[in-house]
């Protein structure tokens, strides 16, 4: 099998800073109970007219500078998004057309919710590894400030939108990027985070909108606990399978939903928590998107080495986890 390696990557934010106070303002809740519950400070809430395609234009725009390619080198773009612009068609679709993308490459989207970029990688690594496929650009992002009910502080203080980016080729060489990854799904547990109402089954109505019912609903409790299990397990599993020692791992990449939650996994892990990066504070939790946004400020700011081995693990609705390997 060839190796399949990440070439470079990229990120976007959104300008516009949303602080605990500010959220104080408007929902009975204090930047003392934010910061203490999760972690977070500030996220950041696309601007009017900034739509989710074009925040992951500007992370895909990046990530190419990066590798040092251009849009025309790409025949594979995948989107792992629970936001897309519309129902329908993909966002890939979109994101395609903003960047130039080749008529000839296949771009659709992927939901794994918080997952997805672990999900996306995986399956880009594959068809990569098939032949069939020469460059790919992944994209974790996401508009979840337009899914939030922002009077349910339950829920509101915990998300943020953004985009991170990586592009993928085939390499020669043995032993570098794509390792493996462990992926699972508790799907018996998907109401404890859902949109509860404008899929299919059943379509918003007058009334569902004045409820609410089209934005995230959490059970918080029920899904840390799990969070915490399946991230652990995910990290476990691929460890064991790869014969790799938690300290051989030179940072660990998770999903930035909680502090608490990372600090749990570093406990079970026995790792300090120096060996994970955190951005958690600065975005809160950006689903798709959190994990490509950590990655690309790991590698900007030095923190990933030449030869590193990083280990890159999530969890989010449906319930879905999972854990990837990536050397460097
Ligand atoms: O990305 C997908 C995965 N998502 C996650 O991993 C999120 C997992 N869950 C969590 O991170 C945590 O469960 C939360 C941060 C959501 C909540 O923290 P918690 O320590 O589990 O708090 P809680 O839900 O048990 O709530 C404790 C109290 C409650 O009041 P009572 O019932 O004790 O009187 C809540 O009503 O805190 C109250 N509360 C708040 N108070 C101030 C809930 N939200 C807020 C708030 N501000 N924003």
């Amino acid at each position: 099998m060839p190796s399949t390696v990440i070439l470079g990557t990229g990120s976007y934010a959104p300008e516009r800073v949303l602080t605990n106070d500010d959220l104080a303002r408007t929902v009975e809740t204090s930047d003392e109970w934010i910061r203490t519950r999760t972690g977070i400070r500030e996220r950041r809430i696309a601007g009017p007219g900034e739509n989710t395609s074009d925040m992951a234009v500007q992370a895909a725009q990046r990530a190419l500078a990066d590798a040092g390619l251009t849009p025309a080198d790409i025949d594979l773009l995948v989107v792992a998004t629970i936001t897309p612009d519309l129902p329908m068609p993909a966002c890939a679709c979109l994101v395609q057309a903003k960047l130039g993308v080749p008529t000839a490459a296949a771009c659709f989207d992927l939901n794994a919710a918080c997952s997805g970029f672990v999900f996306a990688l995986d399956t880009v690594c594959a068809m990569l590894a098939s032949g069939r496929y020469k460059k790919a650009l992944v994209i974790g992002v996401e508009k979840l400030s337009a899914v939030i009910d922002w009077q349910d502080r339950t829920t509101c203080v915990l998300f943020g939108d953004g985009a991170g980016a990586v592009v993928v080729g085939v390499s020669p060489e043995e032993g570098r990027g794509f390792i493996g990854s462990r992926l699972g799904t508790m799907g018996e547990s998907a109401d404890l985070l859902c949109i509860p109402r404008g899929g299919s089954a059943a379509p918003s109505t007058a009334e569902s909108i004045a409820a609410r019912d089209h934005c995230i609903r959490m059970k918080g409790k029920e899904v840390f606990k799990l969070a915490v299990r399946g991230m652990d397990d995910a990290a476990r599993d691929i460890l064991e399978q790869h014969r790799v020692r938690p300290d051989q791992i030179a940072l660990v990449i998770p999903h930035q939903a909680n502090l608490r939650i990372i600090e749990a996994i570093a406990a079970y892990l026995e790792l300090p928590m120096d060996r994970f990066f955190v951005n958690v504070d600065r975005y809160g939790n950006t689903s798709a998107a959190s994990i490509p946004l950590a990655l690309d400020e790991a590698r900007k700011s030095g923190r990933i080495k030449p030869g590193d081995l990083t280990l890159l693990v999530a969890f989010g609705a449906g319930l879905t986890y999972g854990s990837a390997l990536v050397r460097w």
